[in-house]
């Protein structure tokens, strides 16, 4: 066999070098990362915080989610308190962050770590992917992070990076796979998680989806849409469909003392087991007669329409308000909720838009909702 030609003595350093000595020095400081220095004072990553900031940021932004990790590592500090947490305290702390199926999915994930694995998440990107609700991205980017095994973990920022740095031309999600190869013969043995990491703080800081500050990047040199001068072209997209829209109504009942009328939404199914203010059901076409579906008879004034976008439909809602004289307890299956305890309630984004549409002074309360921004805009939930 011819023995392997070494590499010319001034050939470039390959994408992994480059781009984790860029990582030295510019990464962005998170309260969930072992950054390089604090790994050179001997930290190393707790993977119950790799974890829960992995399924946090899972379609939201970095930046909504800090307070949310904050708070949860606050009053859960290891993943048995998690555990042993009330799933309803869990959806309520998760409230405003979206995608409740991530909360309920946690606890759950919580539990089996706990009981099932001695309070240890497993080391491998198998062990990790046979948990309840770690898919194939958080147990890649667990693995990576927390336990440094060479995974390949690709999210949107690496999606966008990997197809610049290639100009694929295949548009998303077809071009999946390719990347998917990409990244994989990327990822270096060495470092693996912070090469994970430093791809993503490239997706956000540099390799921005509009206007790239390709000047600045570490892999300027090698990125084939940058040498063909539209980086913003990629990644390729497919033409999205028109999302079908629904339409509904929504009641907010009040009390000469402010409280407002709420319940609770079945278990299973879209936002399951949050609360909400009563309504009809959501259809393809406006009822027409949405009075029928008020909770109790008042005297019923329409206020105003809320739109929210769903991963799947656009949700339009009629939005009527009544301030009931007299307010029964008894009435139906919901209860009536003070305005002191109203933020601790698991409202999910869009009812908070329905009580603000329905009185601004509420709006003001509903504000924790507004600052959680969806990091892709049909993705709201
Ligand atoms: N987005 C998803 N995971 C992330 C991480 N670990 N650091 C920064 N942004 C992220």
């Amino acid at each position: 066999m011819m023995p392997s030609q070494p590499p010319a003595a001034d050939a470039p350093p390959p994408p992994a070098a480059l781009l984790l000595a860029w990582y030295d020095r510019a990464h962005r400081r998170l309260p969930w990362r072992i950054t390089p220095p604090m790994a050179a004072a001997g930290e190393r990553a707790d993977p119950y915080r790799v974890w829960l900031s992995e399924v946090m940021l899972q379609q939201t932004t970095v930046q909504a989610v800090k307070p949310y990790f904050e708070a949860f590592l606050a009053r859960w500090p290891t993943v048995e308190d998690l555990a042993a947490a009330e799933t309803e305290a869990v959806m309520k702390a998760w409230a405003g962050l979206g995608y409740y199926a991530r909360a309920r999915n946690l606890k759950k994930c919580a539990e089996a770590v706990a009981r099932e694995h001695g309070g240890r998440f497993p080391d491998t990107e198998e062990g990790l992917r046979a948990l309840p609700g770690i898919g194939a991205y958080t147990a890649a980017a667990v693995a990576a992070i927390a336990f440094n095994r060479p995974s390949a973990v690709v999210d949107g920022n690496v999606e966008r990076v990997i197809s610049r740095l290639e100009a694929i031309e295949t548009p998303l999600p077809a071009a999946r796979p390719a990347i998917r190869r990409v990244t994989e013969a990327l990822t270096p043995l060495d470092r693996p998680g912070d090469f994970a990491q430093a791809m993503m703080d490239l997706g956000a800081t540099i390799c921005t989806p509009r206007k790239p500050v390709c000047a600045l990047c570490p892999l300027n040199t090698l990125c084939a849409a940058f040498r063909q001068g539209e980086p913003e072209r990629f990644p390729v997209k497919a033409a999205r469909k028109a999302k079908p829209v629904r339409y509904g109504a929504a009641f907010v009942a009040l009390a000469p003392d402010g409280a407002v009328y709420l319940r609770k939404r079945a278990e299973t199914g879209l936002l399951g087991g949050m609360t909400e203010v009563p309504g009809s059901d959501w259809t393809s076409t406006p009822s027409g007669t949405d009075l029928e579906a008020a909770p109790f008879p008042a005297d019923w004034t329409e206020v105003g329409t809320v739109v929210h976008v769903f991963t799947h439909f656009e949700l339009r809602l009629t939005v009527y308000r009544a301030t009931l004289a007299s307010p029964d307890s008894r009435l139906g299956n919901g209860w009536w909720q003070g305005r002191a305890g109203l933020m601790d309630e698991a409202l999910p984004t869009v009812m908070k838009k329905v009580l603000a549409a329905a009185e601004p002074s509420l709006a003001a309360r509903a504000k924790g909702a507004a600052g959680t921004r969806s990091k892709k805009k049909d993705l709201t939930a």
